[in-house]
C-alpha cells in the first residue's frame, strides 16, 4: 500500500470493505426475491455453484489487477499493457467499469432512499404523527429527492474521509451491526407462526427446475451483481489491500461472507412471506408465484410488522435500518470507483472530487426520479443486465489473454508464496482465460 494514496491498514478492514461493498441490496432484497421468483431452493442452489465456480474467478482477476497497478482501475489495467492498443482497450474497461459503477449509484441511491424512509416511518407511527408516517411511505418526488439527496451525503461524507478512516472505519462497525441486526430478526421470526413452512419451501429444491436457462442467467446475474463485478470498485479495492496479504484466501472469504449473508437474508425473507401469509396476508400472485420486487419489501413486510403490534414498531424499524447499512456499504464503494480515478489521474483533492462527483450522481438520480417510468428501469438494466456481465467478461479477457502469465503468478505470490504449487494455480489461470469469458458470454447472448 502507498502511503500517499492510503490503504486498508488490517486484513479485517479489506474484508469489512470487501463484504460491506458486496454485501447490500442484492443480497437482503434481490436475492430473496429471485429465489421466491424462480422455485425457491433450486434457485439458492445454482447460485452458491455459480458464485464460487464464475463469480469467484471473475472477482480474483479484479482484485489482481487492482492490487498490482496499486491504482484506479484504468491507470492499474494500462500498467498491464505492452501496446497502445492494450493501452486504449485498458481505458475502455476501466472508464466502462467507472460509468457503471455511477450509474448503479444513481439509481441505488433512490432505493436506499425509500429504505431509510420507511425506517424512520416506525418512530413517527410511535410518535403519533400519522400524516408523517403516511407521507413517508407513500411515493412522491419530494420524499424521493430528499432522501436520495440524504443518502447521498451520507456517502460522500465517508468517501471524503478516505479509505482508512472513512471506508474501512465504517465498514468495521456497520458491517457487524448488519450481521448482528439479521440474525436476530432471524431468530425472531422463527418463533412465529408460520416460519416452519417458509423454511420448508426455501429449503426444499425442486431438483428439476435447476437447467432451466432462466433461473440460470437469473442466479448468474444475481451473483455478478452481489460481488460488485464488473464496476470498477474490486479493482480499486484490490488496489488498497498489502502485498502480504494472501489475497487467494481474502477473495475466498469475502465470497463466502457474501454468500453466507444471501442465505442468511433469505431465511429471513421467505419464512417472514409465510409467517404475513398465516395472519391473512396474501403472499401469492395471480399467477401462483410468491409475490417478489418492491411489493414484497413494501407491502407485505410492513403488513406483517403492522400486525405484530407494538414490537412490530421495533422490528421493522430494525428491518429498514438493516437495508440501509447494507446499501451504505455498498454505496460507498460505488463512489469510490469515479473519486480514485478522478484524484490520481486529474490530481484533485479527494475532498472536492467527491462532494462535486457525489453531486453528478445526484443529478442524475434526480433526471430519474422526475422521469421514473422511462429512466428507472431503462438505467438498471443498462448498468446491470448488459454492463456488469459485459466488463466483467472483458476484465477475464484481460487478465487471461493479455496479461503475462509469469507476471500474473509473481504478483499471486505476494502474501502467497506456496500459490504456484496448490490447486488455485492449476485451475485458475486457464479458467480465466477460456471458461469464465464463454460461460459469461453464452449466459449475456442468451439473455439477449
Ligand atoms: N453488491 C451490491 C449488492 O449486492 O447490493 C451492489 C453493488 C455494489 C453493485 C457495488 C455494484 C457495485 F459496484
Amino acid at each position: 500500500m502507498s502511503a500517499s494514496r492510503g490503504g486498508f491498514s488490517s486484513r479485517f478492514g479489506f474484508i469489512m470493505a470487501a463484504a460491506g461493498s458486496a454485501v447490500g441490496l442484492g443480497n437482503i432484497w434481490g436475492f430473496p426475491t429471485q429465489t421466491a421468483s424462480n422455485g425457491g431452493a433450486a434457485f439458492v442452489l445454482v447460485y452458491l455453484v455459480l458464485a464460487f465456480c464464475l463469480a469467484y474467478p471473475a472477482f480474483m482477476a479484479e482484485l489482481l489487477i487492482g492490487r498490482y497497478g496499486q491504482a484506479n482501475a484504468v491507470t492499474s489495467m494500462q500498467k498491464m499493457s505492452r501496446n497502445l492498443w492494450q493501452k486504449r482497450f485498458a481505458f475502455i474497461v476501466g472508464f466502462s467499469g467507472i460509468i457503471c459503477a455511477s450509474l448503479i449509484l444513481s439509481f441505488y441511491g433512490i432505493l436506499a432512499g425509500w429504505m431509510m424512509s420507511y425506517a424512520i416511518e416506525p418512530i413517527t407511527s410511535v410518535l403519533g404523527y400519522n400524516q408523517a408516517s403516511s407521507w413517508l411511505t407513500s411515493q412522491s418526488i419530494t420524499r424521493n429527492l430528499l432522501f436520495t439527496a440524504l443518502f447521498m451525503m451520507l456517502t460522500i461524507s465517508i468517501i471524503r474521509r478516505g479509505v482508512e478512516n472513512g471506508i474501512e472505519k465504517w465498514s468495521k462497525r456497520l458491517m457487524p451491526m448488519l450481521i448482528g441486526l439479521l440474525i436476530l430478526l432471524i431468530i425472531y421470526v422463527f418463533t412465529l407462526d408460520g416460519s416452519r413452512e417458509g423454511f420448508a419451501a426455501y429449503l426444499n429444491p425442486d431438483i428439476s427446475r435447476v437447467f432451466e436457462p432462466d433461473l440460470l442467467i437469473n442466479a448468474l446475474g444475481s451473483a455478478f451483481f452481489s460481488l460488485s463485478l464488473g464496476t470498477s470498485v474490486m479493482v480499486i479495492y484490490g488496489s488498497y489491500i498489502s502485498k502480504k496479504e494472501n489475497l487467494v484466501t481474502l477473495g475466498a472469504q469475502v465470497t463466502l461472507i457474501d454468500v453466507s449473508i444471501a442465505f442468511l437474508a433469505g431465511l429471513l425473507i421467505i419464512p417472514s412471506m409465510y409467517v404475513a401469509q398465516a395472519q391473512g396476508v396474501a403472499i401469492f400472485g395471480d399467477d401462483g408465484s410468491l409475490i417478489s420486487g418492491p411489493n414484497l419489501v413494501f407491502e407485505v413486510l410492513p403488513t406483517l410488522f403492522n400486525g405484530m403490534g407494538a414490537v412490530g414498531f421495533f422490528v421493522g424499524f430494525c428491518f429498514f435500518v438493516l437495508m440501509s447499512i447494507a446499501a451504505l456499504t455498498s454505496s460507498i464503494s460505488m463512489l469510490e470507483g469515479p473519486v480514485s480515478f478522478v484524484v490520481e489521474r486529474h490530481n484533485i483533492e479527494r475532498k472536492k472530487a467527491t462532494t462535486f462527483i457525489g453531486f453528478g450522481i445526484f443529478i442524475i438520480s434526480t433526471l430519474i426520479v422526475l422521469n421514473f417510468d422511462l429512466l428507472f428501469g431503462f438505467v438498471i438494466s443498462l448498468s446491470t443486465v448488459y454492463g456488469q456481465p459485459l466488463i466483467a467478461m472483458l476484465c477475464c479477457v484481460f487478465v487471461g489473454w493479455i496479461w503475462q502469465r509469469s507476471d500474473i503468478l509473481a504478483e499471486i505470490k505476494q502474501g502467497n508464496d506456496e500459490v504456484e504449487y496448490g490447486l488455485f494455480w492449476k485451475i485458475w489461470p486457464w479458467y480465466t482465460k477460456f471458461v469464465c469469458p464463454s460461460a459469461i458470454a453464452i449466459v449475456f447472448f442468451h439473455s439477449l
